[in-house]
């Protein structure tokens, strides 16, 4: 068990005040970042040293580090939210904690106890604390914590140095076009991830086999991709980056159950528990898209989703695939949709009764 420190080694900021506030007025999406990022490394031989939060810089490393060669890397992603009395919050990170550790499994990866994942976090958001957007929105600090294999060494086996650092970036909506309904198209010559595979791991390859699909989108005129798992290409696994979910008109919350090749979602989670609180069933199931499509032309599917730390909740309006187009309900922002929303966000921003305790105050 380690329990890494993350002392400040310097104080100065490189971007003035008034340039973080032109950055707050409007912040997109992953595009600007703050001052300071957060580092620890491990090596076999002295496992987890060396936390620290220094000055956001380029990093220098050897070009026969390991994650160039065999992408031997992984990520999270969180949000820290301010609210009303100025304090700062995140949202179930021990849940991220332990994904993290489960994907570092899987990618033959050192694990970073929960506690010194906590502390990254802490260490961080304090010391960019004037980054984190303004109480009374939806705007949030992203916290992207990633590890990966820096190990200069070309033979192919587990590294036996990896470096973790933690970032930040102010972030708005995730869809360009803001919260719309999304036209999603639905691949079917690419999959995300196989059974087996990294799938259920929050890996940069999965989102790397992911981009061709999001490009192929595009080209449909569509926002986002939606994946089918990659034997029989008949049923659904996930968005490019966001899990997926469909409403019904008897009170059924639908969403892919967790096969292994889907990301264990903590927005997904928690989505889950306050359909349940509401009197909605949740059903985690194999959910072809056949079958989907047939309730949608039916109007038993009344409602679907992607959701995702960054994304929230947004609504999809259509899905398109080489074998048609289905509107979903009237093509607009399902009311369910928006609520549970309304709901996840008065959670996160400290508008709305916390009573799960899921916040943790940073
Ligand atoms: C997140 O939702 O935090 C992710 O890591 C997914 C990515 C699409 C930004």
């Amino acid at each position: 068990m380690s329990h890494l420190e993350f002392p400040l080694t310097e104080t100065t900021r490189s971007q003035s005040a008034e340039d973080r506030a032109t950055v707050l007025a409007k912040p997109g999406f992953g595009e600007h970042f703050t001052d300071f990022m957060t580092h620890a490394r491990w090596t076999a031989e002295d496992g987890w040293t060396g936390g620290e939060v220094v000055p956001f810089g380029p990093l220098t490393l050897s070009p026969a580090a390991a994650v160039f060669h065999y992408a031997q890397e992984i990520f999270e992603g969180l949000k820290a939210f301010r609210h009303a009395d100025g304090s700062v919050w995140t949202f179930r990170p021990e849940k991220n904690a332990e994904r993290m550790q489960r994907s570092a499994r899987r990618l033959a990866l050192p694990e970073l106890p929960t506690e010194d994942f906590l502390a990254s976090l802490t260490a961080q958001v304090a010391a960019d604390e004037p980054w984190v957007p303004a109480a009374g929105g939806e705007d949030s600090l992203y916290i992207r914590p990633f590890m990966f294999a820096s190990e200069s060494f070309l033979g192919v086996r587990a590294a036996q140095q990896v470096d973790y650092y933690v970032i930040t970036s102010p972030a708005g909506a995730y869809f360009p076009r803001g919260v719309q309904p999304l036209v999603v198209w639905v691949s079917d010559t690419y999959a995300r991830a196989g059974a087996g595979g990294t799938g259920d791991a929050k890996c940069g390859g999965n989102y790397a086999s992911s981009l061709l699909g999001k490009k192929e989108a595009a080209e449909h005129g569509a926002d986002e991709v939606l994946f089918l798992d990659s034997e029989t290409h008949t049923t659904i696994d996930e968005l490019s980056g966001m899990n997926v979910m469909a409403i019904t008109n008897d009170g059924r919350i639908l969403t892919p159950e967790l096969t292994g090749s889907i990301l264990e979602g903590v927005t997904r989670d928690s989505i889950l528990q306050l359909a349940r609180d509401r009197g909605l069933e949740p059903g985690e199931q194999k959910m072809s898209m056949d079958w989907v499509t047939d309730r949608i032309a039916g109007g038993e599917i009344v409602e679907m989703f992607a959701c995702g730390t960054a994304a929230v909740i947004n609504p999809i309006g259509e899905f398109r695939s080489p074998k048609g187009s289905w509107t979903v309900g009237d093509g607009g922002s399902g009311e369910i949709t928006l609520s549970l929303r309304e709901e996840l966000t008065g959670i996160q921003t400290g508008t709305v009764e916390d009573r799960h305790g899921w916040l943790h105050r940073l």
